[in-house]
């Protein structure tokens, strides 16, 4: 797959580099400095190139969103015309100061996003799982037992493609259904961001919740 990264920080950039590293054309798009999209690209392997989020939009059929709340507009505006795009999206709908969602129990950070970009397909993924974990996991890959990771979103095709990413990112893949799923799973998020960078545990405490504590499937 072609994959466009819209936000290349925590999420973004080691997203990025497990799909680069599974095989897809990845372009690292939106940060604060073009070094950093390069040597990102460069870390990632020969898969993946720097650019901007037009290009990362342009030359993609699949889209992760990966900004803080406050930058949607911006990054959108950047990325420009995304009709028929697929839009991965873990970003979530949180307050300036991180301290709470400014959407939830009538809608989500997610449904908010399809109606801004109504011609995109949007699915809500990879948002429950604090950062750090992602490259373990990846590594582990190959592993029969996989920890499950959620997704939801009203398109089937996008919804595949959400779940092949997960799949290859070594995590199962659970639909959870429509993206009004997204209400639930945003707060659930924030959980899982509080235990892991509040609680005494951290991130690995905080994953171990998101597995329900199964802490022998890995
Ligand atoms: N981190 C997690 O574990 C986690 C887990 C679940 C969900 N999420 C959600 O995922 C989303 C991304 O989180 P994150 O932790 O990856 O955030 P992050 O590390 O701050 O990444 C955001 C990206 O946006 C870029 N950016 C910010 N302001 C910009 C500007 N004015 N111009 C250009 N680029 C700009 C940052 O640039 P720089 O690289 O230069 O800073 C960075 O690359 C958020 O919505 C968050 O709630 C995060």
């Amino acid at each position: 797959m072609k994959i466009g990264i819209l936000g290349s920080g925590l999420m973004g950039g080691k997203l990025g580099t497990i799909f680069a590293r599974a095989g897809h054309d990845v372009v690292f798009s939106y940060a604060r400095s073009d070094r950093k999209l390069k040597r990102l690209a460069r870390e990632a392997g020969k898969m993946a190139r720097a650019g901007s989020p037009a290009e990362a939009a342009g030359e993609s059929d699949t889209l992760l969103l990966a900004v803080h709340w406050s930058r949607i507009e911006d990054v959108l505006k950047k990325a420009g015309d995304l009709a028929g795009k697929i839009i991965v999206s873990c970003s979530l709908p949180m307050n300036a100061g991180d301290t709470g969602l400014v959407i939830g129990h009538h809608s989500s950070g997610a449904e908010a996003l399809a109606k801004k970009v109504r011609k995109a397909r949007v699915v809500s993924a990879f948002n429950t799982v604090p950062s750090e974990v992602l490259f373990g996991v990846f590594e582990g890959r190959r592993r029969v037992a996989k920890p499950s990771l959620v997704y939801c979103g009203d398109d089937p095709e996008s919804k595949k493609i959400a779940a092949r990413l997960i799949r290859g990112a070594g995590f199962a893949p659970v639909d959870l259904g429509p993206l009004r799923m997204a209400r639930y799973t945003e707060p659930f998020a924030l959980l899982v961001a509080r235990i892991a960078y509040e609680g005494k545990g951290g991130p690995a405490l905080a994953y171990r919740f998101e597995r329900f504590g199964k802490r022998g499937r890995r």
